[in-house]
């Protein structure tokens, strides 16, 4: 069996990916301040910081968006249930006694149907539920939405919050366990992935 180099994120979903991940780390940080949890830099300093990454963040999803429209990667991100069943007892049992993944990872199809779901969930309610709730705190009382008073707000907020660092921690996980545990991470970093090819 030979290896070859496959690429598998674009320059765009890296720079996206790790962006991503910088704002929402500095979101984190610095909302857990504006939260009264912890006391580093000071309210107003973390409510500044805290709303610039915000519209940051706002920004690039919007960028993402056309991106995945124009490139068509949003189809990696539609749900597939065949083998959703095998992957959930490959991480549960099969990793463990050197079971081989379920699913074979491709350019065309490189998340398998767990990461699908998660991503889409991610994707597709949790940060637009975040940006949304976001700019209503960030825009009242100037702007606001009937039935939503700030409470509502700040709590959907906060829970919304726990919910990424739930993510982050479990994905940072997850991203160990490719064919190689760093495997994945640097194909993040490269764009490429070492995956075996057959030769006749
Ligand atoms: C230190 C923190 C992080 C590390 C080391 C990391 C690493 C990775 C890696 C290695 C992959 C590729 C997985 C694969 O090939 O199967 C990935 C994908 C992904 N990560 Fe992260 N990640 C981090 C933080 C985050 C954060 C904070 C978010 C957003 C909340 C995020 C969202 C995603 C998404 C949406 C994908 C799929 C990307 C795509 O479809 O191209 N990651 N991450």
């Amino acid at each position: 069996m030979k290896t070859q180099k496959v690429l598998f994120f674009s320059l765009y979903e890296r720079f996206w990916h790790w962006s991503q991940a910088l704002l929402i780390f500095v979101l984190t940080f610095t909302g857990l301040e504006v939260h009264g949890t912890m006391s580093v830099m000071g309210m107003e300093k973390a409510v500044n910081i805290h709303n610039v990454a915000g519209w940051a963040l706002v920004v690039l999803e919007i960028f993402t968006l056309f991106w995945m429209m124009t490139s068509g990667q949003w189809k990696q991100y539609i749900p597939r249930f065949e083998k959703l069943v095998d992957q959930v007892k490959y991480y549960a049992v099969g990793i463990f006694q050197g079971a081989p993944h379920p699913t074979v990872k491709t350019p065309e199809a490189k998340h398998n149907p767990l990461q699908r779901l998660t991503y889409l969930g991610l994707l597709a309610a949790l940060v637009p539920l975040q940006l949304i709730t976001g700019a209503l705190y960030w825009g009242y009382p100037q702007y606001q939405l009937e039935g939503f008073p700030l409470e509502t707000l700040a709590v959907v907020h906060t829970l919304g919050a726990f919910g990424f660092v739930s993510f982050v921690v479990v994905h940072v996980y997850m991203t160990t366990t490719g064919h190689t545990v760093f495997s994945n991470l640097i194909a993040m970093i490269t764009g490429y992935e070492e995956t075996e090819k057959e030769v006749h």
